[in-house]
């Protein structure tokens, strides 16, 4: 098969589309044929050297695919070979051929190509918004990159969760975000966010990390909960305890991929169970500002790089 590898940490340019082996299913994975896979912020922290896969994950970038079963592993039952599946990856989207744990697999209700760019989303925001932010219809939530394959993953579900939905991103993404049902989108660049939600926000998804920390404390209503799921700002800063015990407030940090299988595997079903409806029914779609072929995945790197999306890239197989 192909796969794009890194040829060394650095810019797009290193990426390269090659001819590797083929995967094998180990028991309990299925292979999948990958229709395309999607480009995640993660990935452009693989590529330049800075997150290393997880032991035992694969060296290829890539963190969801969707595609068909080719191949079932010992003891897989509940799928066959044919199945049209997308699939939270631990690395190796960018490829051919994936071989997946199957407790890591959903069906796919919806187009083919479309499904590359749910399971990353979905799995990182509902398991953000509900287990961990605890989110309820008529609460306030504040979601920080709202133009991101997160972001306009998280308005729409918080919308569908029946919560009041503000955002933050640049002026030019904010028909956009309107569109997908945010009730309102500031413009961080012009603005500043703490001025309009001091004491309102029940939960915060934030992706900036050290730089908002302060602001979004203030931000926060009381018993509030504030979910950090990235560190576009940064990774240290002061924690100004006495704003968080005023409030009863709580900041949890979180990451999906490091997480161990068992985990994933909850959390995959918990998007099945809650979130799977949802795209079934509309009230959720997927949202692909472009589609590249897989070949050129560093062209993808640099659109994703310079922000220029709204929702997801996909890389596409034999585009
Ligand atoms: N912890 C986890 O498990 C997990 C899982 C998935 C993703 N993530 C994180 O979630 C974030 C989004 O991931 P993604 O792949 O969806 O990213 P993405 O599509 O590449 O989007 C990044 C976004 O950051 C926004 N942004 C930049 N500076 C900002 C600021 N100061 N305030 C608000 N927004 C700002 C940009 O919007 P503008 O154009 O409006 O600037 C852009 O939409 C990343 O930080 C990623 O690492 C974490």
């Amino acid at each position: 098969m192909h796969a794009i590898i890194i040829r060394e940490p650095g810019g797009p340019e290193v990426l390269t589309w090659t001819e590797v082996p083929d995967p094998e299913p180990r028991p309990g994975e299925v292979i999948v044929d990958v229709a395309a896979s999607a480009v995640n912020r993660a990935d452009l922290l693989q590529r330049a050297g800075g997150y290393p896969p997880p032991a035992g994950a694969s060296p290829y970038p890539g963190l969801e695919c969707s595609g068909t079963i080719s191949a079932l592993g010992e003891g897989v039952t509940g799928w066959r070979v044919g199945d049209r599946v997308c699939a939270l990856l631990a690395g190796g989207g960018y490829a051919e051929k994936v071989a997946v744990p199957v407790e890591q697999l959903l069906p796919v209700p919806i187009d083919l190509t479309e499904a590359a760019g749910l399971p990353e989303v979905a799995c990182t925001v509902w398991s953000n918004l509900v287990p961990v932010g605890r989110l309820r219809a008529g609460e306030t939530v504040l979601i920080h990159g709202g133009g991101s394959g997160i972001g306009t993953f998280a308005i729409q579900f918080a919308k569908a969760l029946g919560a009041r939905v503000i955002t933050t991103a640049r002026r030019t993404k904010h028909a956009a975000l309107i569109a997908l049902g945010a009730d309102q989108v500031i413009d961080y660049t012009d603005e500043d966010f703490v001025e309009a939600m001091i004491g309102k926000a029940d939960v915060i998804l934030d992706i900036q990390g050290a730089s908002y920390l302060d602001r979004n404390l203030q931000a926060l209503a009381p018993n509030g909960r504030l979910v950090i799921i990235g560190m576009q700002g940064g990774r240290r800063t002061e924690l100004d305890l006495g704003k968080l015990m005023a409030k009863r407030a709580s900041v949890a940090v979180t990451a999906l991929r490091s997480r161990p299988p068992e985990e994933k595997a909850q959390i995959v079903q918990g998007v099945r169970d809650e979130v799977w409806p949802l795209l079934e029914s509309g009230a959720i779609r997927p949202v692909v500002d472009r589609t590249v072929p897989m070949d050129q995945a560093a062209h993808a790197h640099e659109i994703v790089a310079q922000n220029l999306h709204i929702g997801k890239v996909l890389l596409v197989v034999g585009q």
